[in-house]
């Protein structure tokens, strides 16, 4: 079976997350790593719980949503200078350092790559351009268009509905355990970039392949 194009997921699988951590730690010492844990895990959260109840909310008011919550979970003083100091800090979030020669070389092999996120399109536009890879990733696909977070199908039917291709016939790339596995159930090929070495979802569903950074992409696509 041929691949022809790869998407890949953009928060934790091509920018870093918890990056937000060392402001954090620098602005609430002893914290930051748990308030970037908190954080994380709380705006995918409510991204479950909006699309579930159809009460959609752009990425951005989630992810502020989320360290709100965050900060009152660690009863932290989050006033206005510091919530626009770390949300700042997530619109420029640092890349993981492979990303580039990566893009680049599935550039040079002639594969097409695009980005399918839960972020919304103004975020997702300066994440790219501030990591400098506005021009080895396009399409920008956002969730936003149909109001429906991953792992609703309507979500991850946008990548084949805009590539014109069969989802098998489309790489999705995910750090994101659950992601990998929603994007195999679609039907997309996929690959789990397990960064953290996190144990694999025990829903009886295995990603296509597992690897541990975004170089593994290169194997679906011999030179
Ligand atoms: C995204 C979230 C899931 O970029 O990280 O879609």
């Amino acid at each position: 079976m041929k691949l022809r194009t790869v998407l890949f997921d953009a928060y934790g699988t091509l920018f870093d997350v918890y990056s937000v951590a060392l402001l954090a730690e620098q602005l609430y010492p002893g914290h930051g790593e748990r308030l970037a844990l908190i954080w994380r895990d709380k705006q995918i959260d409510y991204t479950r719980l909006c699309s579930m109840s159809g009460r959609y909310q752009p990425f951005w008011d989630l992810t502020r949503a989320g360290l709100r919550f965050a900060a009152l979970r660690l009863n932290l003083k989050l006033d206005i200078a510091a919530e626009e100091r770390l949300m700042n800090q997530y619109r420029h979030l640092s890349a993981f350092p492979e990303n580039q020669a990566v893009l680049v070389e599935l550039q040079r092999r002639g594969v097409p790559c695009g980005i399918l996120s839960n972020g919304d399109p103004a975020m997702l536009d300066v994440a790219v351009k501030s990591a400098g890879l506005g021009e080895l990733l396009q399409p920008l696909i956002s969730v936003d268009s149909v109001q429906r977070y991953k792992t609703d199908p309507a979500a991850y039917a946008l990548g084949p509905q805009r590539l014109g291709l069969p989802a098998r016939e489309i790489l999705f790339v995910s750090s994101n355990g659950w992601d990998a596995i929603g994007a195999t159930w679609y039907g997309y090929t996929t690959l789990w970039v397990n960064r953290s070495g996190a144990p694999p979802e025990q829903l009886g569903t295995l990603p296509t392949r597992t690897g541990s950074s975004l170089r593994d992409v290169l194997d679906f696509f011999p030179a």
